[in-house]
């Protein structure tokens, strides 16, 4: 059975956060050795800005875990189509191009077809995992003052789409994953803008058949709080992910997840031992 190392909010490029991404990354390479077993979910803010010397050092600690064999699957936050004062749209086709795997299609397009569908394990254990991009519906000039999110209407009718298609559905496990909070504390310049249709199109899907539509993890990051709302909408798992280098001392689970226990067995990788802070 696959296991989920749950990271969030690196922001390289930001003081020393790469030199820990990088601790982070040989500390999962010496604590869990056998990296087939892994899938490394990155909940956005890869890095602090979009700049060219942040995309490659962050994209070599993900290449370096990719040639190791663990399987990454990022979605971009805020900061990943930020270029300071601006998000740019021409930061969505770079962050696929640097962060997705070649063979991936979404390193072909920039057409907004998030979220990202990855199927993954054996057949009787399979998890589906479905990232969205909450920038999607932000990247107009004035989205750029603040720090929220919003899905938008095209992805939550995409969202409701792929979460139907048969192969999704006979998955043992569904995992949704973004990179803005949905529970509280909100905050009207940092939270989703459409949390409420979020939610609601995920209510529908789960009501509509219980068995086969069950959600079994929500992962996010974005507040950097590392709070766990296990329960919320009937969804055993949602972990707001911290910022994984502790950036400006915010908190940094590293949480570690097997869907086949029950969530009170999920514990702290804690990847960031022995850095030397
Ligand atoms: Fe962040
Ligand atoms: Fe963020």
């Amino acid at each position: 059975m696959k296991r989920i190392i749950h990271l969030s909010d690196l922001h390289v490029g930001h003081q020393d956060m790469h030199e820990r991404f990088e601790h982070i990354i040989k500390m999962i390479k010496f604590t869990k050795p056998e990296a087939e077993k892994y899938v490394i979910v990155l909940t956005g803010d890869l890095v602090e800005r979009a700049t060219e010397k942040n995309y490659e050092q962050a994209k070599e600690c993900i290449d370096f875990l990719r040639k190791e064999r663990y399987t990454v699957l990022p979605i971009p936050g805020n900061h990943d189509y930020s270029e300071g004062l601006y998000h740019s749209k021409r930061n969505v086709k770079k962050f696929k191009k640097a962060f997705f795997e070649k063979d991936d299609d979404f390193f072909q397009t920039d057409r907004e077809e998030y979220p990202k569908i990855d199927i993954i394990g054996q057949q009787g254990e399979r998890i589906a995992f479905i990232g969205l991009d909450s920038m999607a519906d932000e990247l107009h000039w004035y989205d750029s003052l603040w720090a929220n999110g919003e899905i938008g209407e095209k992805q939550l009718k995409r969202m409701d789409e792929r979460l139907r298609e048969e192969r999704v559905v006979e998955c043992k496990y569904k995992v949704v994953y973004l990179h803005h909070h949905i529970f509280a504390p909100l905050h009207p310049t940092h939270e989703l803008k459409d949390t409420d249709k979020f939610v609601k199109h995920l209510k529908e899907y789960m009501e509509e058949d219980g068995e086969k539509h069950k959600i079994n993890a929500l992962c996010f990051g974005h507040n950097h709080h590392g709070h766990i709302w296990n329960g919320q909408l009937g969804i055993p798992r949602c972990y707001d992910g911290g910022t994984s280098t502790s950036k400006a001392n915010g908190s940094s689970p590293h949480r570690v997840i097997d869907l086949s226990r029950d969530p009170i067995n999920d514990y702290d990788g804690n990847f960031l031992r022995g850095y030397p802070f």
